[in-house]
């Protein structure tokens, strides 16, 4: 029997699934009050996202509010077995942790050929598997990461978009809390997982200085580290040493690094060239969505030897006989060694998923085939219903303050 049909490894998803729902009330609420007429029925949604149980809870709304779910993982090693099982129930799931490359691109393939009418895809790769089989059903898409709003906007750029898509990544209520606060946090339970090593005192080189590299920094300092920030844009390495980090070249930090963290979602920011240059032990880890912004290509190659020393720890000893240690293969650290963002960040990128996915099927007649933003009221209503679920309320402006506010118009 395979993992994804055994019904104890179901049982296990479904704890998940609701410590995650538990966790996810803003989405709960917005998907109950506009999922309630079922306007999905009918629908079939292909869905390309990493098989975690904050996943189950926006599949499981999907699925309640009438959709036919298609599901694919965003990565070969980061889906949760237990997750796909519970999810094989209510939709149809080809995803199990451990995929080689060509099992990983048949089962983005399979949910292709369902010919669904939205996707929701992280990375890209569902939609470049769509507009490559010019599938001819699709009325609209939303994309969730950074690296795959860049592929996107390239395929704009050569007017190759096959339909329109909702750049989620782009909506406050997503990059500024998941990518900042959720991988901040994530990168580490992954590296901690992994290595259960102290990080107090130790020299972290966070590579990258966006929302991801932003949340890293902050992180690594508040758990104790001495960080050390590498990035080539001028604005941002000015943002980093204001913000009270040592900013420098990749290979100056490489000699004095002990854990490397990669948030940059470009290829080749620690090549092989520094990790040469490193100290005996160095942790080497990427937090981007792609397994190539360390030269782990070049590094194995080169390797006397490599072998598992933990669980997603490999260690490399390098011609000169030093020793190196690669956390996940190099892949997404926060989702191969640990679970992804918590459920509570979760919530909002994933009720702007929902929301969003609505919002296409409603008015996709009247969209441009762009690469479009979340509807400002779409955002607005997931942070205020975020804030709810927290608790949390907030003022008003007075009349008397809107009154002065317009006052300045000519
Ligand atoms: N990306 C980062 N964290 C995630 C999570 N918990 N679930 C799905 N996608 C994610």
């Amino acid at each position: 029997m395979g993992k994804i049909a055994d019904p104890k490894l179901a049982g296990e998803g479904e704890k998940n699934f609701l410590w995650a729902k538990n966790h996810m009330v803003a989405l709960n609420a917005l998907s109950a009050k506009y999922g309630k007429g079922k306007p999905f029925s009918g629908v079939t949604v292909g869905v390309c996202l990493h098989v975690t149980k904050e996943t189950s809870v926006l599949v499981d709304a999907l699925v309640k509010a009438g959709a036919d779910v298609k599901l694919a993982a965003a990565n070969p090693l980061s889906t949760q077995d237990d997750i796909a099982a519970f999810l094989a129930r209510e939709a149809e799931v080809w995803a199990w942790k451990g995929q080689t490359a060509k099992e990983y691109e048949w089962c983005i393939r399979q949910v292709v050929a369902q010919k669904p009418a939205i996707l929701i895809d992280d990375g890209a790769d569902l939609h470049v598997a769509a507009m490559t089989a010019r599938l001819e059903s699709v009325l609209g898409g939303c994309e969730e990461t950074t690296t795959g709003v860049v592929r996107i906007t390239a395929l704009e750029r050569e007017g190759k978009l096959g339909y329109p898509i909702i750049a989620i990544n782009n909506a406050k209520t997503k990059h500024l809390f998941d990518n900042r606060y959720g991988t901040g946090q994530s990168t580490f339970d992954g590296i901690l997982r992994a290595t259960a090593l102290l990080i107090a005192g130790k020299m972290v080189v966070v590579v990258g200085y966006g929302w991801v590299g932003k949340g890293v920094a902050r992180r690594a300092a508040g758990l104790g580290a001495r960080v050390t920030v590498v990035e080539i844009d001028p604005i941002k390495a000015l943002e980093a040493h204001l913000d009270g980090f040592e900013v420098s070249s990749i290979s100056e930090a490489a000699r004095r690094g002990e854990i490397f963290i990669t948030c940059t979602g470009m290829k080749g920011v620690i090549p092989y060239s520094s990790i040469e240059l490193m100290r005996e032990g160095a942790i080497l880890s990427n937090a981007g969505h792609f397994d190539v912004e360390i030269d782990v290509k070049t590094l194995l190659a080169r390797a006397k030897s490599v072998r598992g020393v933990r669980p997603n720890v490999d260690e490399v000893v390098l011609p000169d006989g030093k020793k190196v240690y690669l956390l996940a293969k190099g892949r997404i650290v926060n989702l191969v060694a640990a679970e992804g963002h918590p459920p509570e960040v979760m919530q909002m990128s994933f009720a702007n998923q929902f929301m969003s996915a609505l919002y296409l099927l409603k008015n996709h007649s009247n969209l441009v085939t762009r690469v479009l933003d979340v509807p400002p009221e779409i955002e607005s209503q997931v942070a205020l219903a975020t804030l709810e679920s927290l608790g949390i309320s907030i003022d008003r402006a007075t009349k008397a303050q809107l009154k002065y506010a317009e006052s300045w118009k000519i």
